[in-house]
């Protein structure tokens, strides 16, 4: 298959409109989608990202009048999260109508539902005149996308287009909030914080991971966001010895020399950096990342959290 670079949003929209696959840049990661309404170019995006069929996907809107085709229960804690966080990186997980096909939602009664509020994600999903469904736009198991060079990488040859743009603007993927049940669940950290989310609702949980039976977010149970290399936690970047072909990412100047490393202004430049230095070290053969422990406070949960699974093996 050829796939077709472009950086306008009307020229990517025809493909959804054909029952295509475009990726297309948000505020947080690349996404890969397809009309969520047509099975097989849905069951495309399962196929060209080697996704288990078990893990539901997300459905993207331009306007807030698109829910009602994806849900008729938007109960009152949704809309209050509705209210104050979109467009915007946070994902709703709602009971689905019956016109969600259940290979969307990997057979769940449920769809997540998000809006994003950067500016060509907005043009081209308000041009595909349908709700988009669509996972980040990796390979399953690799770190999620944050530059389109990144998304050619795993995609280029297996999805029809890819709508370029710049590097995504926060870096990690969207809060998804289960809204289903009196009690609203975190079932993915993401860049709003649970804090932020208490302001709106405050008997949010955040749900327990280790329990592990009846887990909610099916995603949550595949191995993600890990990079070829060994990745490694350090409390701090004093006390770390040289090694050849390692690598460094944090907030502080690390005590030793790499061949390779990135000091952070802040846990957002690192939590925007995080994905695509895992896939810069990987193209430089680098056999072994040290990720600087952040406080797990605002979207320092969201990075902890991806650095965590990234370091699982
Ligand atoms: O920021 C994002 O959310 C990006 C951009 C492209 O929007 N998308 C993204 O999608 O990260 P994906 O598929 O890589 O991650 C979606 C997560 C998975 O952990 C999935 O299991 C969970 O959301 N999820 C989706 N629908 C769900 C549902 N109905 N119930 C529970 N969890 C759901
Ligand atoms: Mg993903």
């Amino acid at each position: 298959m050829q796939t077709i670079f472009t950086t306008s949003p009307a020229e990517a929209a025809e493909f959804i409109k054909r029952g295509g696959t475009v990726a297309f840049p948000t505020e947080t990661v690349y996404g890969l989608g397809a009309d969520i309404f047509d099975e097989i170019a849905v069951a495309k995006i399962f196929e060209a990202k080697n996704r288990p069929a078990d893990n539901p996907l997300i459905a993207h809107i331009a306007d807030l009048r698109q829910i009602t085709e994806l849900s008729d229960c938007v109960n009152r804690n949704a809309h209050k999260f509705i209210d104050a966080f979109f467009p915007g990186p946070l994902t709703i997980v709602l009971p689905k109508t019956d016109r969600v096909p259940r290979v969307a939602t990997a057979g769940l009664d449920t769809i997540g539902i998000r809006m994003p509020r950067f500016e060509l994600a907005h043009q081209f999903l308000a041009e595909c005149e349908t709700s988009v469904a669509a996972p980040s736009a990796n390979l399953s198991g690799s770190p999620s996308p944050t530059t389109w060079k990144a998304v050619a990488e795993d995609m280029d040859g297996r999805i029809d287009c890819i709508l370029r743009s710049d590097a995504t603007e926060i870096g990690i993927e969207s809060t998804v909030v289960d809204c289903t049940s009196e009690t609203p669940m975190v079932l993915r950290s993401g860049s709003v914080s649970i804090e932020q989310l208490r302001a709106v609702v405050s008997s949010t949980l955040v749900y327990d991971f280790s329990e592990t039976e009846s887990r909610r977010s099916p995603g949550l149970r595949h191995k993600h966001y890990s990079p070829r290399a060994t990745v490694v936690i350090v409390e701090n970047a004093t006390g770390l010895i040289f090694e050849s072909r390692a690598a460094y990412i944090g907030l502080n100047r690390p005590s030793a020399k790499f061949d390779r490393k990135l000091v952070c202004s802040g846990v957002a430049e690192y939590a925007h950096s995080l994905f695509e230095y895992f896939r810069e070290c990987d193209r430089l053969g680098i056999k072994k990342v040290y990720c600087e422990k952040v406080p797990e406070s605002g979207v320092g949960a969201a990075l902890m959290d991806r650095i965590r699974r990234a370091a699982l093996r």
